[in-house]
């Protein structure tokens, strides 16, 4: 008999979607998310996902590569859909049969879905808005992961827990909905599968696994905070409208501000125009996530965190992770 049946039974449409023991998804973390990390996640019977980023088509190749090399359980891959090289990046997953595309970043471009569909693998869709679930799960969709402002890494307004009340009721039925945000115990998990969800997808519980390349440093920052220093960042000139990013308060978080400033004067110059400016910002994310998690520099790159980082207490295998999530979320749902 399975170890967990409760909390399988409720995550039954969401396994058998992913292909994996349970339905619990590594989320996507920019340089995080490689090989080790996520095959590390399906070995232990979740479902880890390769964060793409900024990549190139042939980096993307290698670690595809690398992380079949390193578990022949299902994984997928996350794409952000304003990546210039958006469809090479479709190709390259098409040339290796990956079974799950996650689109994040925005309303997928169009032919996009298509694109991955037409080799047979399915999409899943990120949305904050309930009309705009039902139009991407209208238009392709396989199934929808909603994620609330508690996450690590860049964030909506809407917090997960009212994310859930307004969704899970309206599309659960006939749809595949995960919850992320804020989660860090099984608790939660066992919580939001109650309500409807298929499944979960953690980020900031899994960066400081054995398994996991984040750099010691990085290690360090996350055991010693706790939920309230995990921090949104805060636009500083209307006309620049950056997408918030949750991460540890440090140097680098100031920086970020005068790096705001910085291109609302280039604005106001009309040195760059609109869609250059917000890449540079977004551009400024991914150089200052690299510098803290795989350089170790703490004090001035990015240390993007979710709220749940107070839960972070040790480094711990993936497998132990898994297994505790699964435990308590049967356990709760046992006292029921
Ligand atoms: C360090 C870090 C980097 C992240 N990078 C990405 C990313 O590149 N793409 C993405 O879609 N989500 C990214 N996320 C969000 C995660 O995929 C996941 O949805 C989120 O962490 C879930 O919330 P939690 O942190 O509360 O568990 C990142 C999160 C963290 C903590």
């Amino acid at each position: 008999m399975s170890k967990y049946p409760k909390t399988k039974g409720l995550m039954g449409r969401g396994s058998e979607f992913l292909g994996s023991e349970y339905a619990i998804l590594g989320g996507a973390m920019s340089w995080v998310s490689e090989r080790n990390l996520v095959s590390a996640i399906s070995n232990a019977g979740g479902f880890g996902v390769i964060a793409c980023g900024a990549m190139t088509p042939d980096l993307l190749d290698a670690e595809i590569a690398g992380t079949k090399a390193l578990t022949d359980k299902p994984f997928g891959v996350n794409l952000i859909t304003m990546h210039p090289q958006l469809v090479d990046l479709i190709a390259v997953c098409g040339k290796h049969g990956v079974g799950h595309v996650v689109l994040a970043g925005g309303i997928p471009p169009k032919g996009s879905v298509e694109a991955i569909k037409a080799f047979g693998a399915k999409v899943i869709v990120f949305a904050p808005t309930l009309a705009l679930a039902k139009k991407l799960l209208r238009s392709g969709g396989d199934a929808l992961v909603i994620e609330g402002m508690e996450a690590g890494g860049h964030i909506g307004p809407v917090s997960t827990s009212v994310l859930a009340q307004e969704f899970l009721p309206v599309l659960s039925e006939d749809h595949l909905v995960f919850v992320a945000g804020g989660i860090g115990r099984g608790e939660a998990m066992a919580g939001y599968l109650e309500m409807g969800a298929v499944g979960v997808q953690l980020g900031t519980r899994f960066v400081c696994a054995s398994e996991s390349i984040a750099h010691p440093n990085f290690k360090k920052a996350f055991f010693r905070a706790g939920a309230r220093d995990a921090v949104a960042s805060v636009q500083v000139d209307a006309r620049l409208p950056v997408i918030p990013v949750r991460a540890l308060k440090n140097k680098g978080t100031e920086a970020f501000t005068a790096k705001q400033r910085e291109v609302a004067q280039l604005l106001d110059e009309g040195a760059v125009e609109m869609a250059e400016a917000q890449l540079q910002i977004e551009h400024y994310w991914a150089g200052a996530l690299r510098r803290a998690a795989i350089d170790g520099d703490i004090e001035n790159g990015s240390l993007m965190a979710g709220q749940s980082v107070g839960m972070v207490t040790k480094e711990e295998p993936i497998a132990e992770i898994v297994d505790h999530l699964m435990a308590e979320s049967e356990a709760a749902l046992g006292r029921r």
